[in-house]
């Protein structure tokens, strides 16, 4: 159920943390993996790693026509984990317009954007998956996050009905949500004690998120193993939304 040999897949995002992680578990189980990320150096270096399997595109998601392109050079992938996001941490009555749109185009509009246009390729060929990165901070609220706590909700909502319309037509559409992980996103929340102390009380689990935690919920949801799971946002989390 896990074997991905002679499959292919795209994740977005793929220079760092959770989506590096992602790209070489799924390179590990037999995929071709495209990578993509604004980051081009960081790409180029981790593609090189493997270059029996991986594939680096470089792209923007807040650009649509970049997003096109990404879109294009996949093609008729099998797997699109469309990961690649930006945290925005700012008081509200601080909030810049130009920091509210950049982050709602990446995280929203142009992961929704490249889902359709990937998604059209998997309905033309009656199967595949989607998989997003949401956010716990879906579910709960986090000072100074209200903007991308908005985009993360917005995107398990827009799984729901995209998994409604494609369900029908053989294509899976569902989201990881991470809880508190160990990558360069959140650096500055994992260095200041008092927060990295106060959050840990939080996590009935003890510890917080690596990479590989949300590498594996991915797969989970790729695989066949979820073949009747859609329209599903899984929160790996360590238990911090449960009280
Ligand atoms: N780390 C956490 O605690 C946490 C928690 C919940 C959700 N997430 C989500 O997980 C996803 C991955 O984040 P991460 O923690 O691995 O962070 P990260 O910063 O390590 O990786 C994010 C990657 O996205 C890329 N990226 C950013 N903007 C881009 C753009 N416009 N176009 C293309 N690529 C772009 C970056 O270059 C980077 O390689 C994000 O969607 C993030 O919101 C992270």
């Amino acid at each position: 159920m896990f074997d991905f040999t002679g499959r292919s897949v795209c994740v977005t995002g793929a220079a760092s943390g959770i989506g590096r992680a992602t790209a070489a578990l799924f390179a590990d189980l037999g995929a071709t993996v495209f990578v993509a990320d604004r980051d081009e150096e960081a790409l180029n270096a981790f593609a090189a790693e493997r270059p029996d399997r991986l594939r680096a595109v470089a792209f923007d998601q807040s650009e649509l026509a970049s997003v096109e392109q990404l879109a294009h050079a996949v093609g008729a992938v099998d797997v699109l984990v469309n990961n690649a996001g930006v945290l925005l941490y700012e008081p509200l009555s601080e909030l810049r317009w130009a920091d509210l749109s950049h982050v709602i185009s990446v995280n929203l509009t142009g992961a929704i954007a490249l889902s359709r246009l990937v998604g059209q390729n998997m309905v033309a060929r009656g199967r595949g998956a989607i998989v997003h990165t949401g956010s716990q901070l879906a579910y709960n609220g986090a000072e100074f996050r209200s903007v991308y706590a908005a985009t993360k909700a917005g995107i398990s909502q827009f799984v729901k009905t995209a998994a409604l319309e494609w369900g029908p037509k053989g294509v899976r559409v569902n989201c990881v949500a991470p809880g508190r992980t160990l990558t360069p996103l959140n650096q500055h929340l994992l260095q200041d004690p008092a927060s990295h102390a106060e959050s840990l009380k939080r996590i009935p689990l003890g510890r917080f998120g690596q990479p590989q935690d949300m590498a594996n919920a991915f797969v989970f949801m790729a695989s066949d193993a979820a073949a009747y799971v859609t329209g599903h946002t899984l929160v790996v989390d360590g238990g911090w939304i449960l009280p």
